[in-house]
Formats: structure tokens, C-alpha cells, sequence
């Protein structure tokens, strides 16, 4: 017997202190013009120094269970996709589990890069549906700042911090209509955050050469994104023997306007039925999905009964997509 698995519940939280394209040509040789049409992105939040991941996880998913309707202790697990968590250990689910009171809940992360959230929600529908879990938080959060060098152009343009949260419940309506995950580990060199782990342990000398901080080849990412996000709803959709004309939402990762434009046209999705935040938020890796639906929801450019393709890339690298039915 297979249950059904929906959204019943989607918050956000994103830090108020704000980072203009202005701002930024006082920090590095940049220009707004440049990064608007290079990127689309005007301005991203900043996270103060005081404010970790788990603390706006932990706002977000209060407010996705309050939606959802549903008390914390209720909560059967807790998954947090992001690649800026608290600390190397616990994980930051486990410390939201205790944030948030859901004392009955199992708690862990995922890392998945920019498609954290994509992996987490495909990882939530197979606990629902065999229903060895009833309600699961997935959280996609990230404080991207704390490692971004902001003296390289190339990088620190493109950043936000922020963090969604959703409760995927067993529901009577199907709610999650498929998935597709994939990875390419080939190209993990183009994304990484060199120093910190196992491989290479923080010292003075990591520091000094800033391997603290995102190392990315931009084009080579470019080039990797515009194929793989097709890529990624077209797998789905063959998959679930669905077609194009079954979508009627995108969600897509909002990494670049130009990756998304890219995107949308491969598959003839108009760009007004596009969810875009980027231009003021920037790229908040896992948490770009769940905020730029929850802001689609709250502008009502979606409605109960609408197919939302949710799609993804990012570090590893990684990608997929989830589409879904919004029953909210
Ligand atoms: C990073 C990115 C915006 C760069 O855009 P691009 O059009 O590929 O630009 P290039 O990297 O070819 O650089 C073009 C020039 O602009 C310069 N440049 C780079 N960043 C700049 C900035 N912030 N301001 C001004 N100039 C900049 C480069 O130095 C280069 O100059 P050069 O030709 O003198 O060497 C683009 O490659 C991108 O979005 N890649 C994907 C990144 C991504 O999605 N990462 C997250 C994955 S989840």
C-alpha cells in the first residue's frame, strides 16, 4: 500500500539587514549594472553575526508547523538541507528538534549543495509513503555569507542567506507527484568549500589562503546548470509518463536569471509562469526553492489544485527535481 505525501505547511525566515548591488561596488571592483545583467540580482540578506542556521530554521519550521496545523510533538522527523550548518556536528536538524520542541522527532541533514531542498523532499515522500512517518519537517537554509570571501567579485555577488520550511504530511490528495534526483561527481571540483573537512582540517595556513571561503568556476557551473535542469524535468516527467503541458508552475533554483531564462525556454515555459526571487535575494542555495514557492504562494501566482515543478543544481554536483500539487 502506498500513502500519499503533500505540502500541508511552508514558512520562511530571512535576516532583515540588507546588501545592495551599491553596497557592493564599495567593497570590490563591481558594478550594479554589471551584476543585474550578468545575473538579475539587485540585493540579498545578510545574516548578523549572531544568527545561525538552526535559528532560522528554527523560525521557519515554527511557522510551517502552525500552517500545517499540527503540534511539534507531532513531528516524526526533521531534515535540514544545507551546507552551512551550525557545525561540523550535530547536525543542525537535531538542534531545531530541540529549538522547536519535537521531542518525538528524528532529526538529520542533507547535503546536496543548492539542491539540498530537492533531495530532502524526495527523502520525505518515501518515509510518507510507506507510512513509516506521518509528519516531516524539511527545512533548506543556509547563512551562505559566513563563507563567502567577500573580497573576490566572482563569488560574493551572488550570495544571500535565508531559510524555507515545509511539512510534508500523509495526506488524502496526492501532493508529491514525483521526483528525480542525480548526481555528476565528475564536476565537484567547480563548487567546493576547500578547507574545514577531513581532506583539509582548518589551520592558520587554510585561512591565510582563504580556502575557508566558496571556490567556484562560474562558467563551468553556467554550463552545467543549463543542461541539467531540463535535464532533471524532462527525467521526471518521462519517469511519471507525464508531459510538458502537465506543468503549470516553475520553481526553479535561483542561482542566475540567465540559467533560469535558459531553462524556462528549453522547456517552453513562459517566464511569467516562473517563480523569481533571485532579484531580491540572490542565490541562497537550498533555501532559494522553498522561499521563491512560499513567495509565489503569498503573491497567489499559484493555486490549490496547480503543478509546481520544483528544480534544482548546485554543489556536488548535484540536481533534480520534484514536481508537485499544491493543496494548500
Ligand atoms: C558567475 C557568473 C555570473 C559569471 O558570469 P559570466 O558571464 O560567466 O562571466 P565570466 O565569468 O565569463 O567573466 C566575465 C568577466 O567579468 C568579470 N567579472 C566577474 N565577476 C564580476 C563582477 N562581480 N563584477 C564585474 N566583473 C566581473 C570577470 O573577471 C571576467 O573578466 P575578464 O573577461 O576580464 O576575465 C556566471 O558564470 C554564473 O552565474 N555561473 C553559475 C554560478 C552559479 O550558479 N553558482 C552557484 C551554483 S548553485
Amino acid at each position: 500500500m502506498k500513502y500519499n505525501a503533500g505540502i500541508t505547511g511552508i514558512g520562511i525566515s530571512l535576516p532583515n539587514n540588507v546588501l545592495t548591488n551599491k553596497d557592493l561596488e564599495n567593497m570590490v571592483e563591481t558594478s550594479d549594472e554589471w551584476i543585474v545583467t550578468r545575473t538579475g540580482i539587485k540585493e540579498r540578506r545578510i545574516a548578523d553575526k549572531d544568527t545561525a542556521a538552526s535559528d532560522i530554521s528554527s523560525e521557519a519550521a515554527k511557522k510551517a508547523i502552525e500552517m500545517a496545523n499540527i503540534d511539534s510533538k507531532d513531528v516524526d522527523l526533521i531534515i535540514v538541507a544545507t551546507v552551512t550548518p551550525d557545525m561540523m556536528y550535530p547536525s543542525t536538524a537535531a538542534i531545531v528538534q530541540n529549538n522547536i520542541g519535537a521531542i518525538n522527532a528524528a532529526a538529520f541533514d542533507v547535503s546536496a549543495g543548492c539542491t539540498g531542498f530537492i533531495y530532502a523532499v524526495t527523502i520525505a515522500k518515501q518515509f510518507i509513503e510507506t507510512g513509516f512517518y506521518r509528519n516531516i519537517v524539511v527545512i533548506g537554509c543556509d547563512i551562505l555569507s559566513r563563507v563567502t570571501d567577500f573580497t573576490d567579485r566572482n563569488t560574493c555577488v551572488l550570495f544571500g542567506d535565508g531559510c524555507g520550511a515545509v511539512v510534508i504530511s500523509r495526506t488524502e490528495e496526492d501532493g508529491i507527484i514525483g521526483e528525480f534526483i542525480m548526481a555528476n561527481g565528475a564536476g565537484g571540483n567547480f563548487l567546493t568549500l576547500p578547507a574545514g573537512g577531513s581532506r583539509m582540517p582548518s589551520s592558520f595556513e587554510t585561512v591565510e589562503k582563504r580556502l575557508h571561503y566558496t571556490s567556484m568556476n562560474g562558467p563551468e557551473v553556467f554550463k552545467f546548470a543549463v543542461k541539467a535542469m531540463p535535464e532533471a524535468a524532462i527525467k521526471l516527467l518521462e519517469k511519471y509518463n507525464l508531459n510538458l503541458s502537465d506543468i503549470d508552475y516553475l520553481i526553479p533554483h535561483q542561482a542566475n536569471i540567465r540559467i533560469i531564462e535558459s531553462a524556462a525556454k528549453r522547456l517552453g515555459i513562459s517566464m511569467d509562469k516562473v517563480g523569481i526571487t533571485l532579484d531580491r535575494y540572490g542565490n541562497m542555495s537550498s533555501a532559494s526553492i522553498p522561499v521563491t514557492l512560499y513567495d509565489s504562494f503569498i503573491r497567489s501566482e499559484i493555486k490549490q489544485g496547480d503543478n509546481i515543478l520544483l528544480v534544482g543544481f548546485g554543489a556536488g554536483l548535484t540536481y533534480g527535481a520534484v514536481l508537485i500539487k499544491w493543496i494548500i
